[in-house]
């Protein structure tokens, strides 16, 4: 039987994505502090983040672009580096300064501004003292600047999300360097003591907005996935169903229910990862309960059995599954084509996650990024990029579907408003509706151009959605 179709909600929220590293530039003007990305380069042929797309200086010209196209909500990323150069010093006046004037010329423009206060750049200070390792400074040091912000924007600004992809840079901080600046010397069991870091960071955060404003609504931004066996063999259920919790629940379930989750906890004790958890820590995660969950969905993941012996060579990177001795191994799935840049694709995954994720914990769901990174050419002034229109057409179609069945989804903000640099793969790998005109390493003019899938979105967003 087919599912009858419901509209999209009168109020829902049609946006787009960008984080700070990715997009400002102007890596040390203003009073800006070092954040560990701002040391980063992937080799040679591929560019830093110093310049990026220079949103620092064109937001408003960009903001004019958003509300050509219609865009009703803008995610983006506070660098914590502005607010608070050294991490936990002085608050930088300039720094908050540049966010009113981006937040202001969003509302001005009847777009909803949705700030994440930490997008993977951790001021370098801080990482140098131990960073998230480092309870006492790294925490206290969050609730500073998350207490700067709030004083100053929580009357204006409505959604805030804590952290962006928590779980990734837990899960593959040990395996690849490429999140946190300097995660690649860090073993498990540290990164398993600084999620839990984060966990209370975030639930203090939580209740500190509210006592600026009740209203306001926070809550986190995961890299959740649904998780398939690869075949029907009971073994690759469970294993599915470890690589889950790994990858979503023992997240989640601290960050709304206060616990960790008992297969996790196992986990932790017969490896000796336990992290740390003082008496009153439990106590804090039950009273820090987010309003909504946010999730940055690329690809979902595929998992067999625990192969103890596979010398394999996975290229890791933060959309692929990996082996977790014990609970489960990486598995391909040939049912979803291929990005061109590896990540597989599948948007009916995208409507299973957010089943799961709004059966398990009934809150409010957000979507924080979504989006392919193609290489692109621009040509006669646009850039014809008719494989992302159909990434999303099908990406909102599962989303149309999910809402019919009476899942709440607030907001759908693609990855990525404007071209910038990739987490680690350069500005060649291009996620935006707005192409730039950069190359790796030659900023040329920064120009902007509308793409194919400018136009589109914004007959998408006119019509609220109604297209399928
Ligand atoms: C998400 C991150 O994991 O994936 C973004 O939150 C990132 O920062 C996006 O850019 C796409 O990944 P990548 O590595 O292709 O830039």
């Amino acid at each position: 039987m087919k599912l009858k179709k419901n509209k999209f909600p009168n109020d829902f929220l049609w946006g787009a994505s960008i984080s700070a590293f990715q997009a400002e530039g102007a890596y040390n003007e203003d009073g800006k502090g070092m954040s560990v990305q701002d040391i980063k380069k992937y080799g040679e042929d591929v560019s830093d983040f110093k310049v990026a797309s220079d949103f620092y200086h064109k937001y408003k010209e960009d903001i004019a672009l958003f509300k050509e196209m219609g865009l009703k909500s803008f995610r983006f990323s506070i660098a914590w580096s502005r607010i608070i150069p050294s991490g936990d010093g002085e608050i930088n006046e300039k720094g908050l300064q540049f966010y009113e004037n981006l937040i202001d010329e969003l509302i001005k423009n009847d777009i909803e501004p949705i700030p994440t206060l930490y997008h993977f750049d951790l001021p370098l200070s801080l990482q140098e003292r131990g960073g998230w390792n480092n309870r006492e400074l790294t925490v206290n040091a969050y609730l500073k600047y998350a207490k700067a912000l709030f004083k100053r924007f929580a009357n204006k600004v409505k959604y805030w999300i804590t952290f962006n992809e928590q779980n990734v840079m837990i899960m593959i901080g040990s395996k690849v360097s490429i999140l946190n600046g300097s995660h690649s010397s860090l073993n498990e069991k540290e990164l398993y003591q600084q999620s839990h870091n984060m966990f209370i960071a975030q639930a203090l955060a939580v209740n500190l907005l509210k006592k600026y404003n009740k209203e306001s609504k926070i809550g986190p931004a995961l890299n959740n996935v649904c998780i398939y066996p690869n075949s029907k063999k009971p073994e690759d259920y469970l294993s599915a169903q470890n690589a889950s919790i790994m990858r979503n629940w023992y997240y989640l379930d601290a960050i709304v229910r206060g616990i960790y989750n008992p297969i996790v906890k196992k986990y932790f004790l017969d490896n000796d990862l336990m992290p740390e958890i003082l008496e009153t820590d439990l106590d804090i995660l039950k009273k820090g309960k987010p309003d909504f969950l946010s999730i940055n969905y690329y690809t979902s993941g595929t998992v067999m059995e625990n192969q103890e012996d596979t010398d394999k060579e996975i290229k890791i990177d933060q959309q692929t599954m990996f082996d977790i001795n014990g609970l489960f191994s990486y598995s391909k799935n040939e049912y979803l084509g291929k990005t061109e840049y590896g990540w597989p694709l599948d948007p009916v995954g995208l409507r299973i996650t957010l089943r799961e994720m709004y059966e398990r914990y009934q809150l409010p769901l957000m979507i924080s990024e979504n989006g392919i990174g193609l290489s692109e050419t621009l040509e006669n002034e646009t850039v014809n990029d008719e494989i992302r229109i159909e990434y999303y057409y099908k990406h909102i179609e599962q989303l149309q579907l999910a809402i019919s069945e009476g899942i709440e989804i607030i907001a759908y903000n693609p990855w990525s408003a404007i071209d910038l640099v990739s987490s680690h793969q350069g500005f060649k790998k291009r996620y935006g509706f707005i192409y730039i005109d950069r190359a790796e390493n030659d900023i040329k003019s920064l120009k902007r151009y509308k793409k194919k899938s400018f136009y589109w979105y914004q007959n998408l967003i006119s019509k609220n959605g109604d297209i399928f």
